[in-house]
Parts: structure tokens; C-alpha cells; sequence
């Protein structure tokens, strides 16, 4: 079955005094259970505004997209966070840790609004922060991190819950080949395991070569898969 389904999605980005632009102009894409799939393409061919849209954060000016089968524009706000937070694990381009929290705490927030009791949210995440060679840094707030133990931290964060998609946006674009590498094999490793469905944007030859299928957006559109 399609985890996600991607309908003839535009979207055009309105601003005030200036021409519409679409971002999306026809998108679809099916993606089954346990794919893990790259999004390519130029800076600006619209994978971020893509990822966006698959995982709520935005809405699409027309088309579906189809979380489960769940069409996530029919969705009260509400149904719509709670399928965010229960099956959807979100790396964004720019980490987005909350600057007053811990390390360890930023990683545990979903395991928290999911009720997680407080000594399991902390064992949960010191195993996925020693598998990301973050153990020294539970305690540490982000400020006082590299951009790449800060990218770490978000890449646990979205893993952590184990939800049935993780979308990254450009997961590794921080780090070094040997950190990057070892990114990538845990989450092909969930992956494996877990059966958890990947999708991720990327520029990165590495990372391109380890997906299993690479879709290719220029200007907009898909124009290869
Ligand atoms: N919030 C926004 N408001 C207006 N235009 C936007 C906004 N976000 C993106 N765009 C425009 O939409 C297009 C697609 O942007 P998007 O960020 O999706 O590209 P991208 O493929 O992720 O690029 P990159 O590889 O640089 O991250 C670009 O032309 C961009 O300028
Ligand atoms: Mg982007």
C-alpha cells in the first residue's frame, strides 16, 4: 500500500506586490511502505516546499496529498496534528531546536506529547544519540553545539518515535562524508528493520547513491524517477 500519496499537487506562493510563483506546478508520486527514496533536483526546483506539504506543515493550493490514505486536506486541525505527531518524524533544512531545551530534551519532545513516561523518553533517546555519536551531548543545549551535532540532534528527534515516514530535508548537508555516512546507515538501518518509510531531499552524490529510488524535480516538476 502507498503511505503516501502525492495527487497533480501545485503549489503557488502569493506575495504581496509581486507575480504568484508556483512552486509545484503538477506533482505526483506514489511512495509504498519502506521505501527510501531521495528527492533531487536544483536549488529551488521545490523539494523542501514538496516535503512541506506531505508533512502538513503547509497546505497545497490544488491536488491531494494522501497520508495512509488520509487525505490530509480534509483533516480538522486537530486529526491533522495528531496524525503529524503520530506518524510523521520531520528533519527540517534548518534544525529548528528549541534553543531552552537540552539536547536530549529537544529529541524527546514527540515521546513527551505522546505521553512517553519520563525515564523511557530518556533511555529511548540516549540509544539513538549514542548510535548518532551524540552521547557526550544529552545535556547540552543546542547553541553550544556545531551546526552538525545540531543537525544530529534533529535527525534524532524525527527517529526517535519511530514513525511510519521520516521526512529530511537535506539530512547530511552539514556534515562530514564519515558522520554523513554513518547517518545514512541508521536510517537505512530503521529502514531495514523497522519497515519505517524515508524520504529525503538531497544534493549529496552519497546519499543519492545509497537510496533505492531517486525522483528528480526541476522547475517544479517531476521529470524523472
Ligand atoms: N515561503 C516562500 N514564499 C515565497 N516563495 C517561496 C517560499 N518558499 C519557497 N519559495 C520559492 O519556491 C521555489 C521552490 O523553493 P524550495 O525551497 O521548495 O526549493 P528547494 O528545491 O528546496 O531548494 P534548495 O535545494 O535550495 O533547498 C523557489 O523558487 C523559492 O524561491
Ligand atoms: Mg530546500
Amino acid at each position: 500500500m502507498a503511505v503516501v500519496e502525492v495527487e497533480n499537487v501545485t503549489r503557488v506562493y502569493e506575495e504581496k506586490g509581486q507575480a504568484p510563483s508556483p512552486a509545484l506546478r503538477g506533482v505526483s508520486l506514489l511512495v509504498e511502505k519502506g521505501e527510501f527514496m531521495a528527492l533531487a533536483g536544483p536549488s529551488g526546483s521545490g523539494k523542501t516546499t514538496l516535503l512541506n506539504l506531505i508533512g502538513g506543515l503547509d497546505a497545497v493550493t490544488s491536488g491531494e496529498v494522501r497520508i495512509d490514505g488520509r487525505a490530509l486536506g480534509k483533516l480538522s486541525r486537530p486529526d491533522l496534528a495528531d496524525l503529524r505527531r503520530d506518524r510523521i518524524g520531520f528533519v527540517f533544512q534548518a534544525y529548528n531546536l528549541v534553543p531552552v531545551l537540552t539536547a536530549a530534551e529537544n529529541a524527546a519532545y514527540v515521546l513527551e506529547l505522546k505521553g512517553v513516561p519520563a525515564g523511557e523518553r530518556r533511555a529511548k533517546v540516549k540509544a539513538v544519540f549514542e548510535r548518532l555519536g551524540l552521547g557526550a551531548f544529552l545535556d547540552t543545549r543546542p547553541m553550544k553545539m556545531s551546526g552538525g551535532q545540531q543537525q544530529r540532534v534533529a535527525v534524532a528527534r524525527a527517529i526517535v518515535s519511530e514513525p511510519a515516514v521520516v521526512l529530511a530535508d537535506e539530512p547530511t548537508a552539514n556534515l562530514d562524508q564519515a558522520t554523513g555516512a554513518a547517518l545514512m546507515d541508521l536510517m537505512r538501518e530503521l529502514n531495514r528493520e523497522r519497515g519505517i518509510t524515508f524520504i529525503f531531499s538531497t544534493h549529496d552524490p552519497m546519499v543519492l547513491s545509497r537510496a533505492d529510488r531517486v525522483v528528480r524535480l526541476v522547475d517544479g516538476l517531476v521529470v524523472a524517477t
